[in-house]
């Protein structure tokens, strides 16, 4: 998107600017749709816009990611926080066994009606819930506010959680919350697969320099954020913070946080940084 555009659309309400900036991803999408049929399985972004790049392919890797960085086998039961339009369903659906069960939940009734209609009829194992909360980028008008939901699903029912590029959209106190719910409803030895962006001393002085692949500047509590009108746009929190906030949940954190591409030097080949959480 040129300068002046990405300056114009920055002014709109957050739900306006990300339908534009969805209708500007589908079009450049075009070419790619049209030299490869298979990509017009892809849902629209102008519907629900959960960023641009190679829809299937992300699901591909971060399917990847879920099985070497978290364990995931077949028969494992999966909880996929702020599911989106299904870029991790579509894979699951074909990688999890028939039964083993799949629960995404999101705020975005756009986001989950998409996902039923495209996947709903061909697991009836996988199932898709819209959370009426509030989240300033995604949904303003929410009844629920982050750190009040309860997840939909009982203690100790879930093998594997995962969070992809959500967090990066959350508040600490937010983050915390969900925390507490996951390990709540993950088995006991149950792992929990999340990205966000951590900020250390010399991050932060990379990002000064421009290095980052996003404009952060500096938030409250030492948070970073992309836009301070509408911080849920991007945030980036302190990685000493996100780590006591999963301690504090009641996990472990074997590996610590492994570094993505959003800001070099890069320890894997995701965007956002990973974190995987063990429940003991
Ligand atoms: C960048 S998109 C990522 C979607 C999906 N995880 C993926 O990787 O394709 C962020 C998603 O989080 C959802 N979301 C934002 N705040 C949320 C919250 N508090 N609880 C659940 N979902 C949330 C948004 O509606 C959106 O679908």
């Amino acid at each position: 998107m040129t300068t002046t555009l990405k300056w114009a659309t920055s002014l709109l309400p957050p739900v306006l600017r990300r339908t534009a900036s969805g209708a500007y991803l589908d079009l450049k999408s075009l070419p790619d749709r049209i030299r490869d049929p298979s990509r017009w399985r892809e849902p629209w972004q102008v519907v629900h816009n959960v960023g641009g790049g190679d829809f299937e392919k992300a699901g591909q890797q971060n399917l990847g990611f879920l099985i070497e960085h978290a364990g995931l086998t077949p028969a494992m039961c999966v909880l996929d926080i702020g599911c989106g339009t299904g870029r991790m369903a579509a894979p699951l659906l074909d990688y999890l066994e028939p039964g083993a069960g799949y629960v995404g939940f999101d705020v975005s009734r756009a986001a989950v009606s998409a996902c039923r209609k495209r996947f709903g009829a061909r697991r009836d194992d996988f199932r898709f819930i819209h959370v009426d909360v509030r989240n300033g980028e995604y949904r303003a008008a929410g009844a629920i506010e982050e750190t009040a939901l309860a997840f939909p699903a009982n203690d100790g029912e879930i093998d594997v959680a995962l969070a992809t590029s959500v967090f990066s959209h959350m508040r600490l106190e937010s983050i915390r919350h969900y925390l507490d719910e996951t390990c709540r409803v993950l088995k006991p030895g149950g792992r929990f697969m999340f990205t966000a962006f951590a900020l250390t001393a010399d991050r932060v002085a990379a990002i000064a320099e421009g290095q980052a692949a996003l404009a952060f500047q500096p938030w409250e509590g030492g948070a970073m954020v992309v836009d301070p009108r509408s911080p849920e746009r991007a945030i980036a929190h302190p990685l000493e913070a996100l780590e006591a906030a999963v301690r504090e949940a009641g996990f472990s954190l074997p590996a610590g946080a492994i570094f993505g591409g959003w800001l070099p030097p890069t320890q894997y080949a995701g965007g956002q940084d990973l974190f995987v959480a063990l429940k003991p």
